[in-house]
């Protein structure tokens, strides 16, 4: 089961969005359990404020580490060993997103989101209670949000169990960091002048599986040749086996009503 405490000023930011598609199905089938927590609960002052301006001064506010560092620890323990959840700080300054960070942080037994504004936090929150810093793209949003639903929306598709068709995953962009996945139809057969390739509709899946393959190298060689680096040749052996009978985008294709991905 995922465990996800997210700590925001802005927790209605989530209401729809736990509650929609595989996020909501997860918590639903109590695969995951996710919560979004206000951080001004935690505020002691009048103002219940969370920000103050910098020390040295500059532009914006930074949030303090009052009450932050509180909240951390409320939901996740004080820093170090034995600490109930792990601690993820959203950050353009952190170890940029990929799908084998996804997945590690998918395979922990709890984690606390925090999500930032303004500036950015006092770097003592970070010291003190934060054990790692995500970034989800070398660019700058207004907080950390919607970069702490990316996690969660990558986390939960990787459960098992949530996708209808597991083999999503397995031949979906980014598996094992070789290949992007080529391209798919569905009907109608012929739009607009362009017509599905021909291949796709034989019904012959071993030149199927052979066209996907072409598809998904030379795709990756013209939009991401750095992922092919340092993968030689055995680049096509790293797409898992599909040579077997029709399913996932091929059964999707046999069935464009199917509302799964
Ligand atoms: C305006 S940004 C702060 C940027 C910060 N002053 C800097 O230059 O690195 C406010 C907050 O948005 C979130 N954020 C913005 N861009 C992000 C990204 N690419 N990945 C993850 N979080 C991001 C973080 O929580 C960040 O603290």
């Amino acid at each position: 089961m995922l465990e996800v405490d997210v700590l925001t000023i802005f927790p209605e930011l989530f209401a729809a969005f736990l509650e929609t598609a595989f996020v909501g199905q997860a918590r639903r089938a109590g695969r995951a359990r996710i919560a979004a927590h206000d951080l001004r609960g935690w505020a002691t002052d009048r103002h219940r404020s969370v920000d103050d301006s910098p020390y040295g001064g500059g532009p914006g506010m930074v949030m303090t580490p009052e009450p932050l560092v509180p909240a951390i620890e409320a939901l996740a323990g004080p820093k170090g060993v034995g600490r109930r959840a792990r601690v993820v700080h959203l950050s353009p300054q952190g170890r940029r997103l990929d799908q084998a960070g996804l997945a590690r942080l998918a395979g922990e037994p709890a984690l606390v989101l925090v999500c930032s504004r303004y500036e950015g936090v006092d770097q003592r929150v970070i010291d003190l209670a934060v054990d790692e810093e995500v970034s989800i793209g070398d660019y700058v949003l207004s907080g950390g949000e919607l970069p702490a639903m990316v996690l969660i929306e990558g986390m939960v598709r990787l459960l098992p169990g949530v996708l209808g068709n597991p083999e999503s995953i397995e031949t979906e962009s980014f598996r094992g960091g070789a290949l992007l996945e080529g391209p798919h139809y569905t009907r109608p057969p012929i739009y607009r002048g362009l017509e599905v390739p021909e291949v796709l509709r034989s019904g012959d899946h071993a030149a199927i599986e052979a066209w996907r393959r072409q598809q998904a190298q030379d795709r990756t060689r013209v939009r991401r040749p750095d992922l092919l680096e340092g993968a030689g040749s055995s680049v096509s052996d790293r797409r898992p086996d599909r040579s077997s009978p029709p399913s996932g985008a091929d059964a999707r294709a046999a069935d464009p009503d199917d509302s799964g991905e």
